[in-house]
């Protein structure tokens, strides 16, 4: 049995007040959390350190990002080490808009997916396909090749510290979610990929998030999917009104 994995990607907001008396609410509902999921915050990285020390283990932390180097001279950057070090358990790799706004290549991202497991986080991957891309029926091969790159390098022990997150470029932010059938077909298909190369025991253990305009409506329909294990949730993330429901759709 996958543990189902609700993740709330914050991005770059909330300033320090409303960020801890967002981060408060959560952990005060914490017993309206369904046992069987694991709630995961991903603030902003300047707050982790205080989250950690707060948090009790309902709710696990991850970083949004971190440098491909172990350490050096890369102003205004934070390793993997780091971020661990202050007690956070994942960090997430590859998300479009560090994709699309920041120039991160499929190689960057293998090296950052690399870097984290060389420390004891666990790295949340992402992938996801432009519009264009689905469009024109590339969808499967784009996303098999960014799997391909950034995971197919692994030995069997990293592989078993990643959480995919299948996040449609064309959906992130925009109110347009894939339909749980979309989530599914491609769900099962990276399952496959990861399958391939490291066996289906392991494939069927490695955890697989839907990201993209995930919200109380259409959470649970998309969670009910059999390869679907919980979601990586921005927008809905950032108010305990919309958030709180999310958690609670994927019992
Ligand atoms: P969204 O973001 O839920 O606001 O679409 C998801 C993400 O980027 O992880």
């Amino acid at each position: 049995m996958r543990k189902k994995i609700v993740a709330g990607n914050w991005k770059m907001n909330h300033g320090y007040h409303e960020a801890f008396s967002l981060f408060d609410a959560l952990l005060e509902h914490k017993e309206d959390f369904p046992s069987d999921v694991e709630v995961v915050i991903c603030p902003p990285s300047l707050y982790l350190s205080e989250f950690c020390q707060r948090t009790s283990a309902h709710i696990q932390l991850a970083a949004q990002n971190c440098h491909f180097a172990a350490d050096g001279a890369f102003t205004g950057e934070l390793s993997a080490t780091m971020i661990s070090s202050v007690g956070a358990k994942y960090c997430i790799t590859g998300h479009s808009e560090r994709r699309m706004l920041f120039g991160e290549t499929d190689e960057v991202i293998a090296r950052k997916v690399k870097q984290i497991l060389s420390t004891p986080l666990q790295v949340i991957f992402c992938c996801g396909e432009p519009r264009e891309m689905r469009d024109d029926e590339n969808h499967f091969a784009w996303v098999e090749k960014q799997v391909k790159t950034a995971l197919y390098e692994l030995s069997a022990d990293e592989i078993a510290r990643v959480i995919v997150a299948y996040e449609p470029v064309w959906a992130i932010g925009t109110g347009l979610t894939a339909t749980p059938g979309q989530a599914q077909e491609m769900h099962a298909f990276i399952r496959s990929v990861i399958g391939e190369k490291f066996g289906n025991e392991t494939a069927a253990q490695i955890r697989i998030l839907y990201g993209g305009s995930v919200n109380a409506e259409n959470a649970s329909s998309l969670f009910q999917c059999a390869d679907v294990d919980g979601g990586l949730v921005g927008g809905a993330s950032l108010k305990l009104s919309t958030f709180l429901p999310v958690i609670k759709a994927a019992k």
